[in-house]
């Protein structure tokens, strides 16, 4: 859709300045722009954006008076943001102060000092030796799941985005809490999800909304409910007589370390890391799936991989480097959906991004959506096609930012190996048994980019045994 840019840039290229408090430095939508094209963001917010990069260029500043909001698509500066000046940018914006209000103070959301320490202390949980047991957990809970599907001979209709939320949930939980769904991380997930659709939607409303109100209200029940499960968990592990390697374990360890730290610290973190890593892992396989559903030749490769390798037993973590189509499958679906679509970071001082000056304390707004299907370095963008990510092409566009569902630089994914265990065991451990077929008549699934990003509703997919 055109957007006409006489109305909101003047002749030198920067937005009408009776739009700003903040100055102008970059060309951008005027204010009555932005609020004609309101229901436009709601309904869509990832074609706005690059719809914007697309009349303005690669920064485009938001009429917004405090603090100035630029959307930065530019590979170069976005690199410069997250990379070469990492230090000079934190997260103190609004989408992690949102998140925080769930999370606390843990590794998602802290910035400077805090957070160096605490991507020490949790970073040996996430060495490749000490992920091993992921794949085991992924293939349990996806050999669980084919078992509740029961029998699927005439084709069973599922929805896959629940299933892969479950799926991810047991294995998050399992893997760094060491918990199975009897217990307790069943309900510090639920409680967290619960707490972040409040925050979400509340985000949506420019207003502080009192604390009677409902969904206030639910919010602190739901955090109410996070610290009571924490905490139980906690309690369970201090039970213990041998120390357990995975992540409760050491924060547990650290509660009497050599540099102890508060409870309240563990209880942000789990909960950071349940944000983190549940519903990501759960988007990128669901939007996998879909895409095999509507690709049989891109399945048939894939099963005949499994089969391959696998050759009916279930996986092990030795299986994985010999499973590069289906890792070339979920890189591919996480370039056209990534599930962290939003990233941003508030500028400590000024700096100049693609030649715009960015003053002290702008919120600076990245997504790799827009990078990820841009047809100068990804031809036919829209297309889906595995075999981008496989052998010498391996990792796409030559252009580290060209590809970042993980992110970039020091803040980069503590979880990016998990993630690919994990979503390799359970596409692996489902491919050997069942296939997926698109529902006929049904639509394409609206992608909705909340925390991630996610089909608006369910996602059915028809499911029959291979
Ligand atoms: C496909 C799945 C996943 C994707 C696409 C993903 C993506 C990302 C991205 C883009 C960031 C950086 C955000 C920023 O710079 O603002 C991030 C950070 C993070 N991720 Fe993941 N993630 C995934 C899975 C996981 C898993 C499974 C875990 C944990 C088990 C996890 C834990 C974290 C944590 C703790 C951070 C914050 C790291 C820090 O700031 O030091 N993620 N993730």
């Amino acid at each position: 859709m055109a957007i006409d840019q006489a109305e909101a840039v003047s002749r030198d290229g920067v937005p009408d300045r009776r739009y700003f408090r903040t100055p102008a430095t970059a060309p951008g939508p005027s204010g009555p722009q932005m609020l004609a094209r309101l229901r436009e963001i709601r309904s869509d917010p990832l074609g706005f954006l690059q719809r914007m990069t697309q009349v303005y260029g690669p920064v485009v500043q938001f009429p917004i008076p405090s603090p100035a909001s630029y959307l930065v698509a530019d590979p170069a500066a976005v690199r410069r943001v997250l990379v070469d000046r990492s230090r000079a940018y934190d997260k103190a914006t609004v989408q992690y102060r949102s998140l925080s209000l769930v999370t606390g103070e843990g590794l998602l959301t802290t910035s400077g000092d805090i957070w160096r320490r605490q991507r020490r202390m949790v970073q040996p949980a996430f060495h490749r030796a000490s992920l091993e047991a992921v794949v085991g957990h992924a293939a349990a809970a996806t050999e669980e799941l084919l078992v509740r599907w029961g029998d699927t001979s005439r084709g069973a209709v599922i929805d896959i985005d629940e299933a892969m939320m479950r799926v991810a949930l047991e294995t998050v939980a399992a893997s760094l809490f060491g918990t199975d769904l009897s217990s307790d991380a069943d309900r510090l997930a639920r409680a967290t999800l619960e707490a972040l659709d409040v925050v979400v939607s509340s985000a949506q409303i420019p207003v502080r909304l009192p604390a009677w109100t409902p969904s206030q209200r639910s919010l602190r029940r739901a955090t109410r409910e996070l610290d009571e499960a924490v905490h139980r968990m906690v309690q369970r592990r201090l039970a213990e007589t041998a120390p357990r390697a995975d992540l409760l374990g050491l924060l547990v360890a650290a509660l009497d370390g050599e540099d102890p730290i508060p409870l309240r610290e563990v209880r942000d973190e789990l909960v950071s890391f349940m944000v983190a890593g549940h519903e990501t892992a759960a988007s990128a396989l669901t939007w996998a799936l879909w895409l095999l559903a509507g690709d049989p030749v891109s399945q048939q490769h894939a099963i005949v991989e499994v089969d391959e390798v696998l050759g009916g037993r279930s996986i092990r973590g030795d299986d994985l480097p010999n499973l590069a189509y289906l890792r070339a499958v979920i890189d591919e679906a996480m370039r056209l959906y990534p599930p962290v679509w939003l990233v941003t970071r508030r500028a400590m001082e000024p700096d100049v991004l693609g030649g715009r000056e960015i003053p002290a304390d702008s919120l600076v707004i990245m997504t790799p959506y827009l990078a990820q299907r841009d047809p100068r370095m990804w031809p036919e963008p829209e297309r889906f096609d595995p075999e981008r990510f496989l052998g010498e092409q391996r990792g796409g566009a030559a252009d580290d930012a060209a590809y970042w569902p993980f992110g970039l630089g020091p803040r980069m994914c503590v979880g990016k190996d998990f993630a690919y265990l994990e979503s390799i065991s359970v596409l692996a451990s489902l491919l050997q048994h069942v296939r997926v077929e698109r529902v006929p008549g049904e639509p394409d699934p609206r992608a909705v980019p909340l925390v991630t990003l996610r089909p608006a509703g369910a996602l059915p997919l028809i499911v029959r045994p291979r």
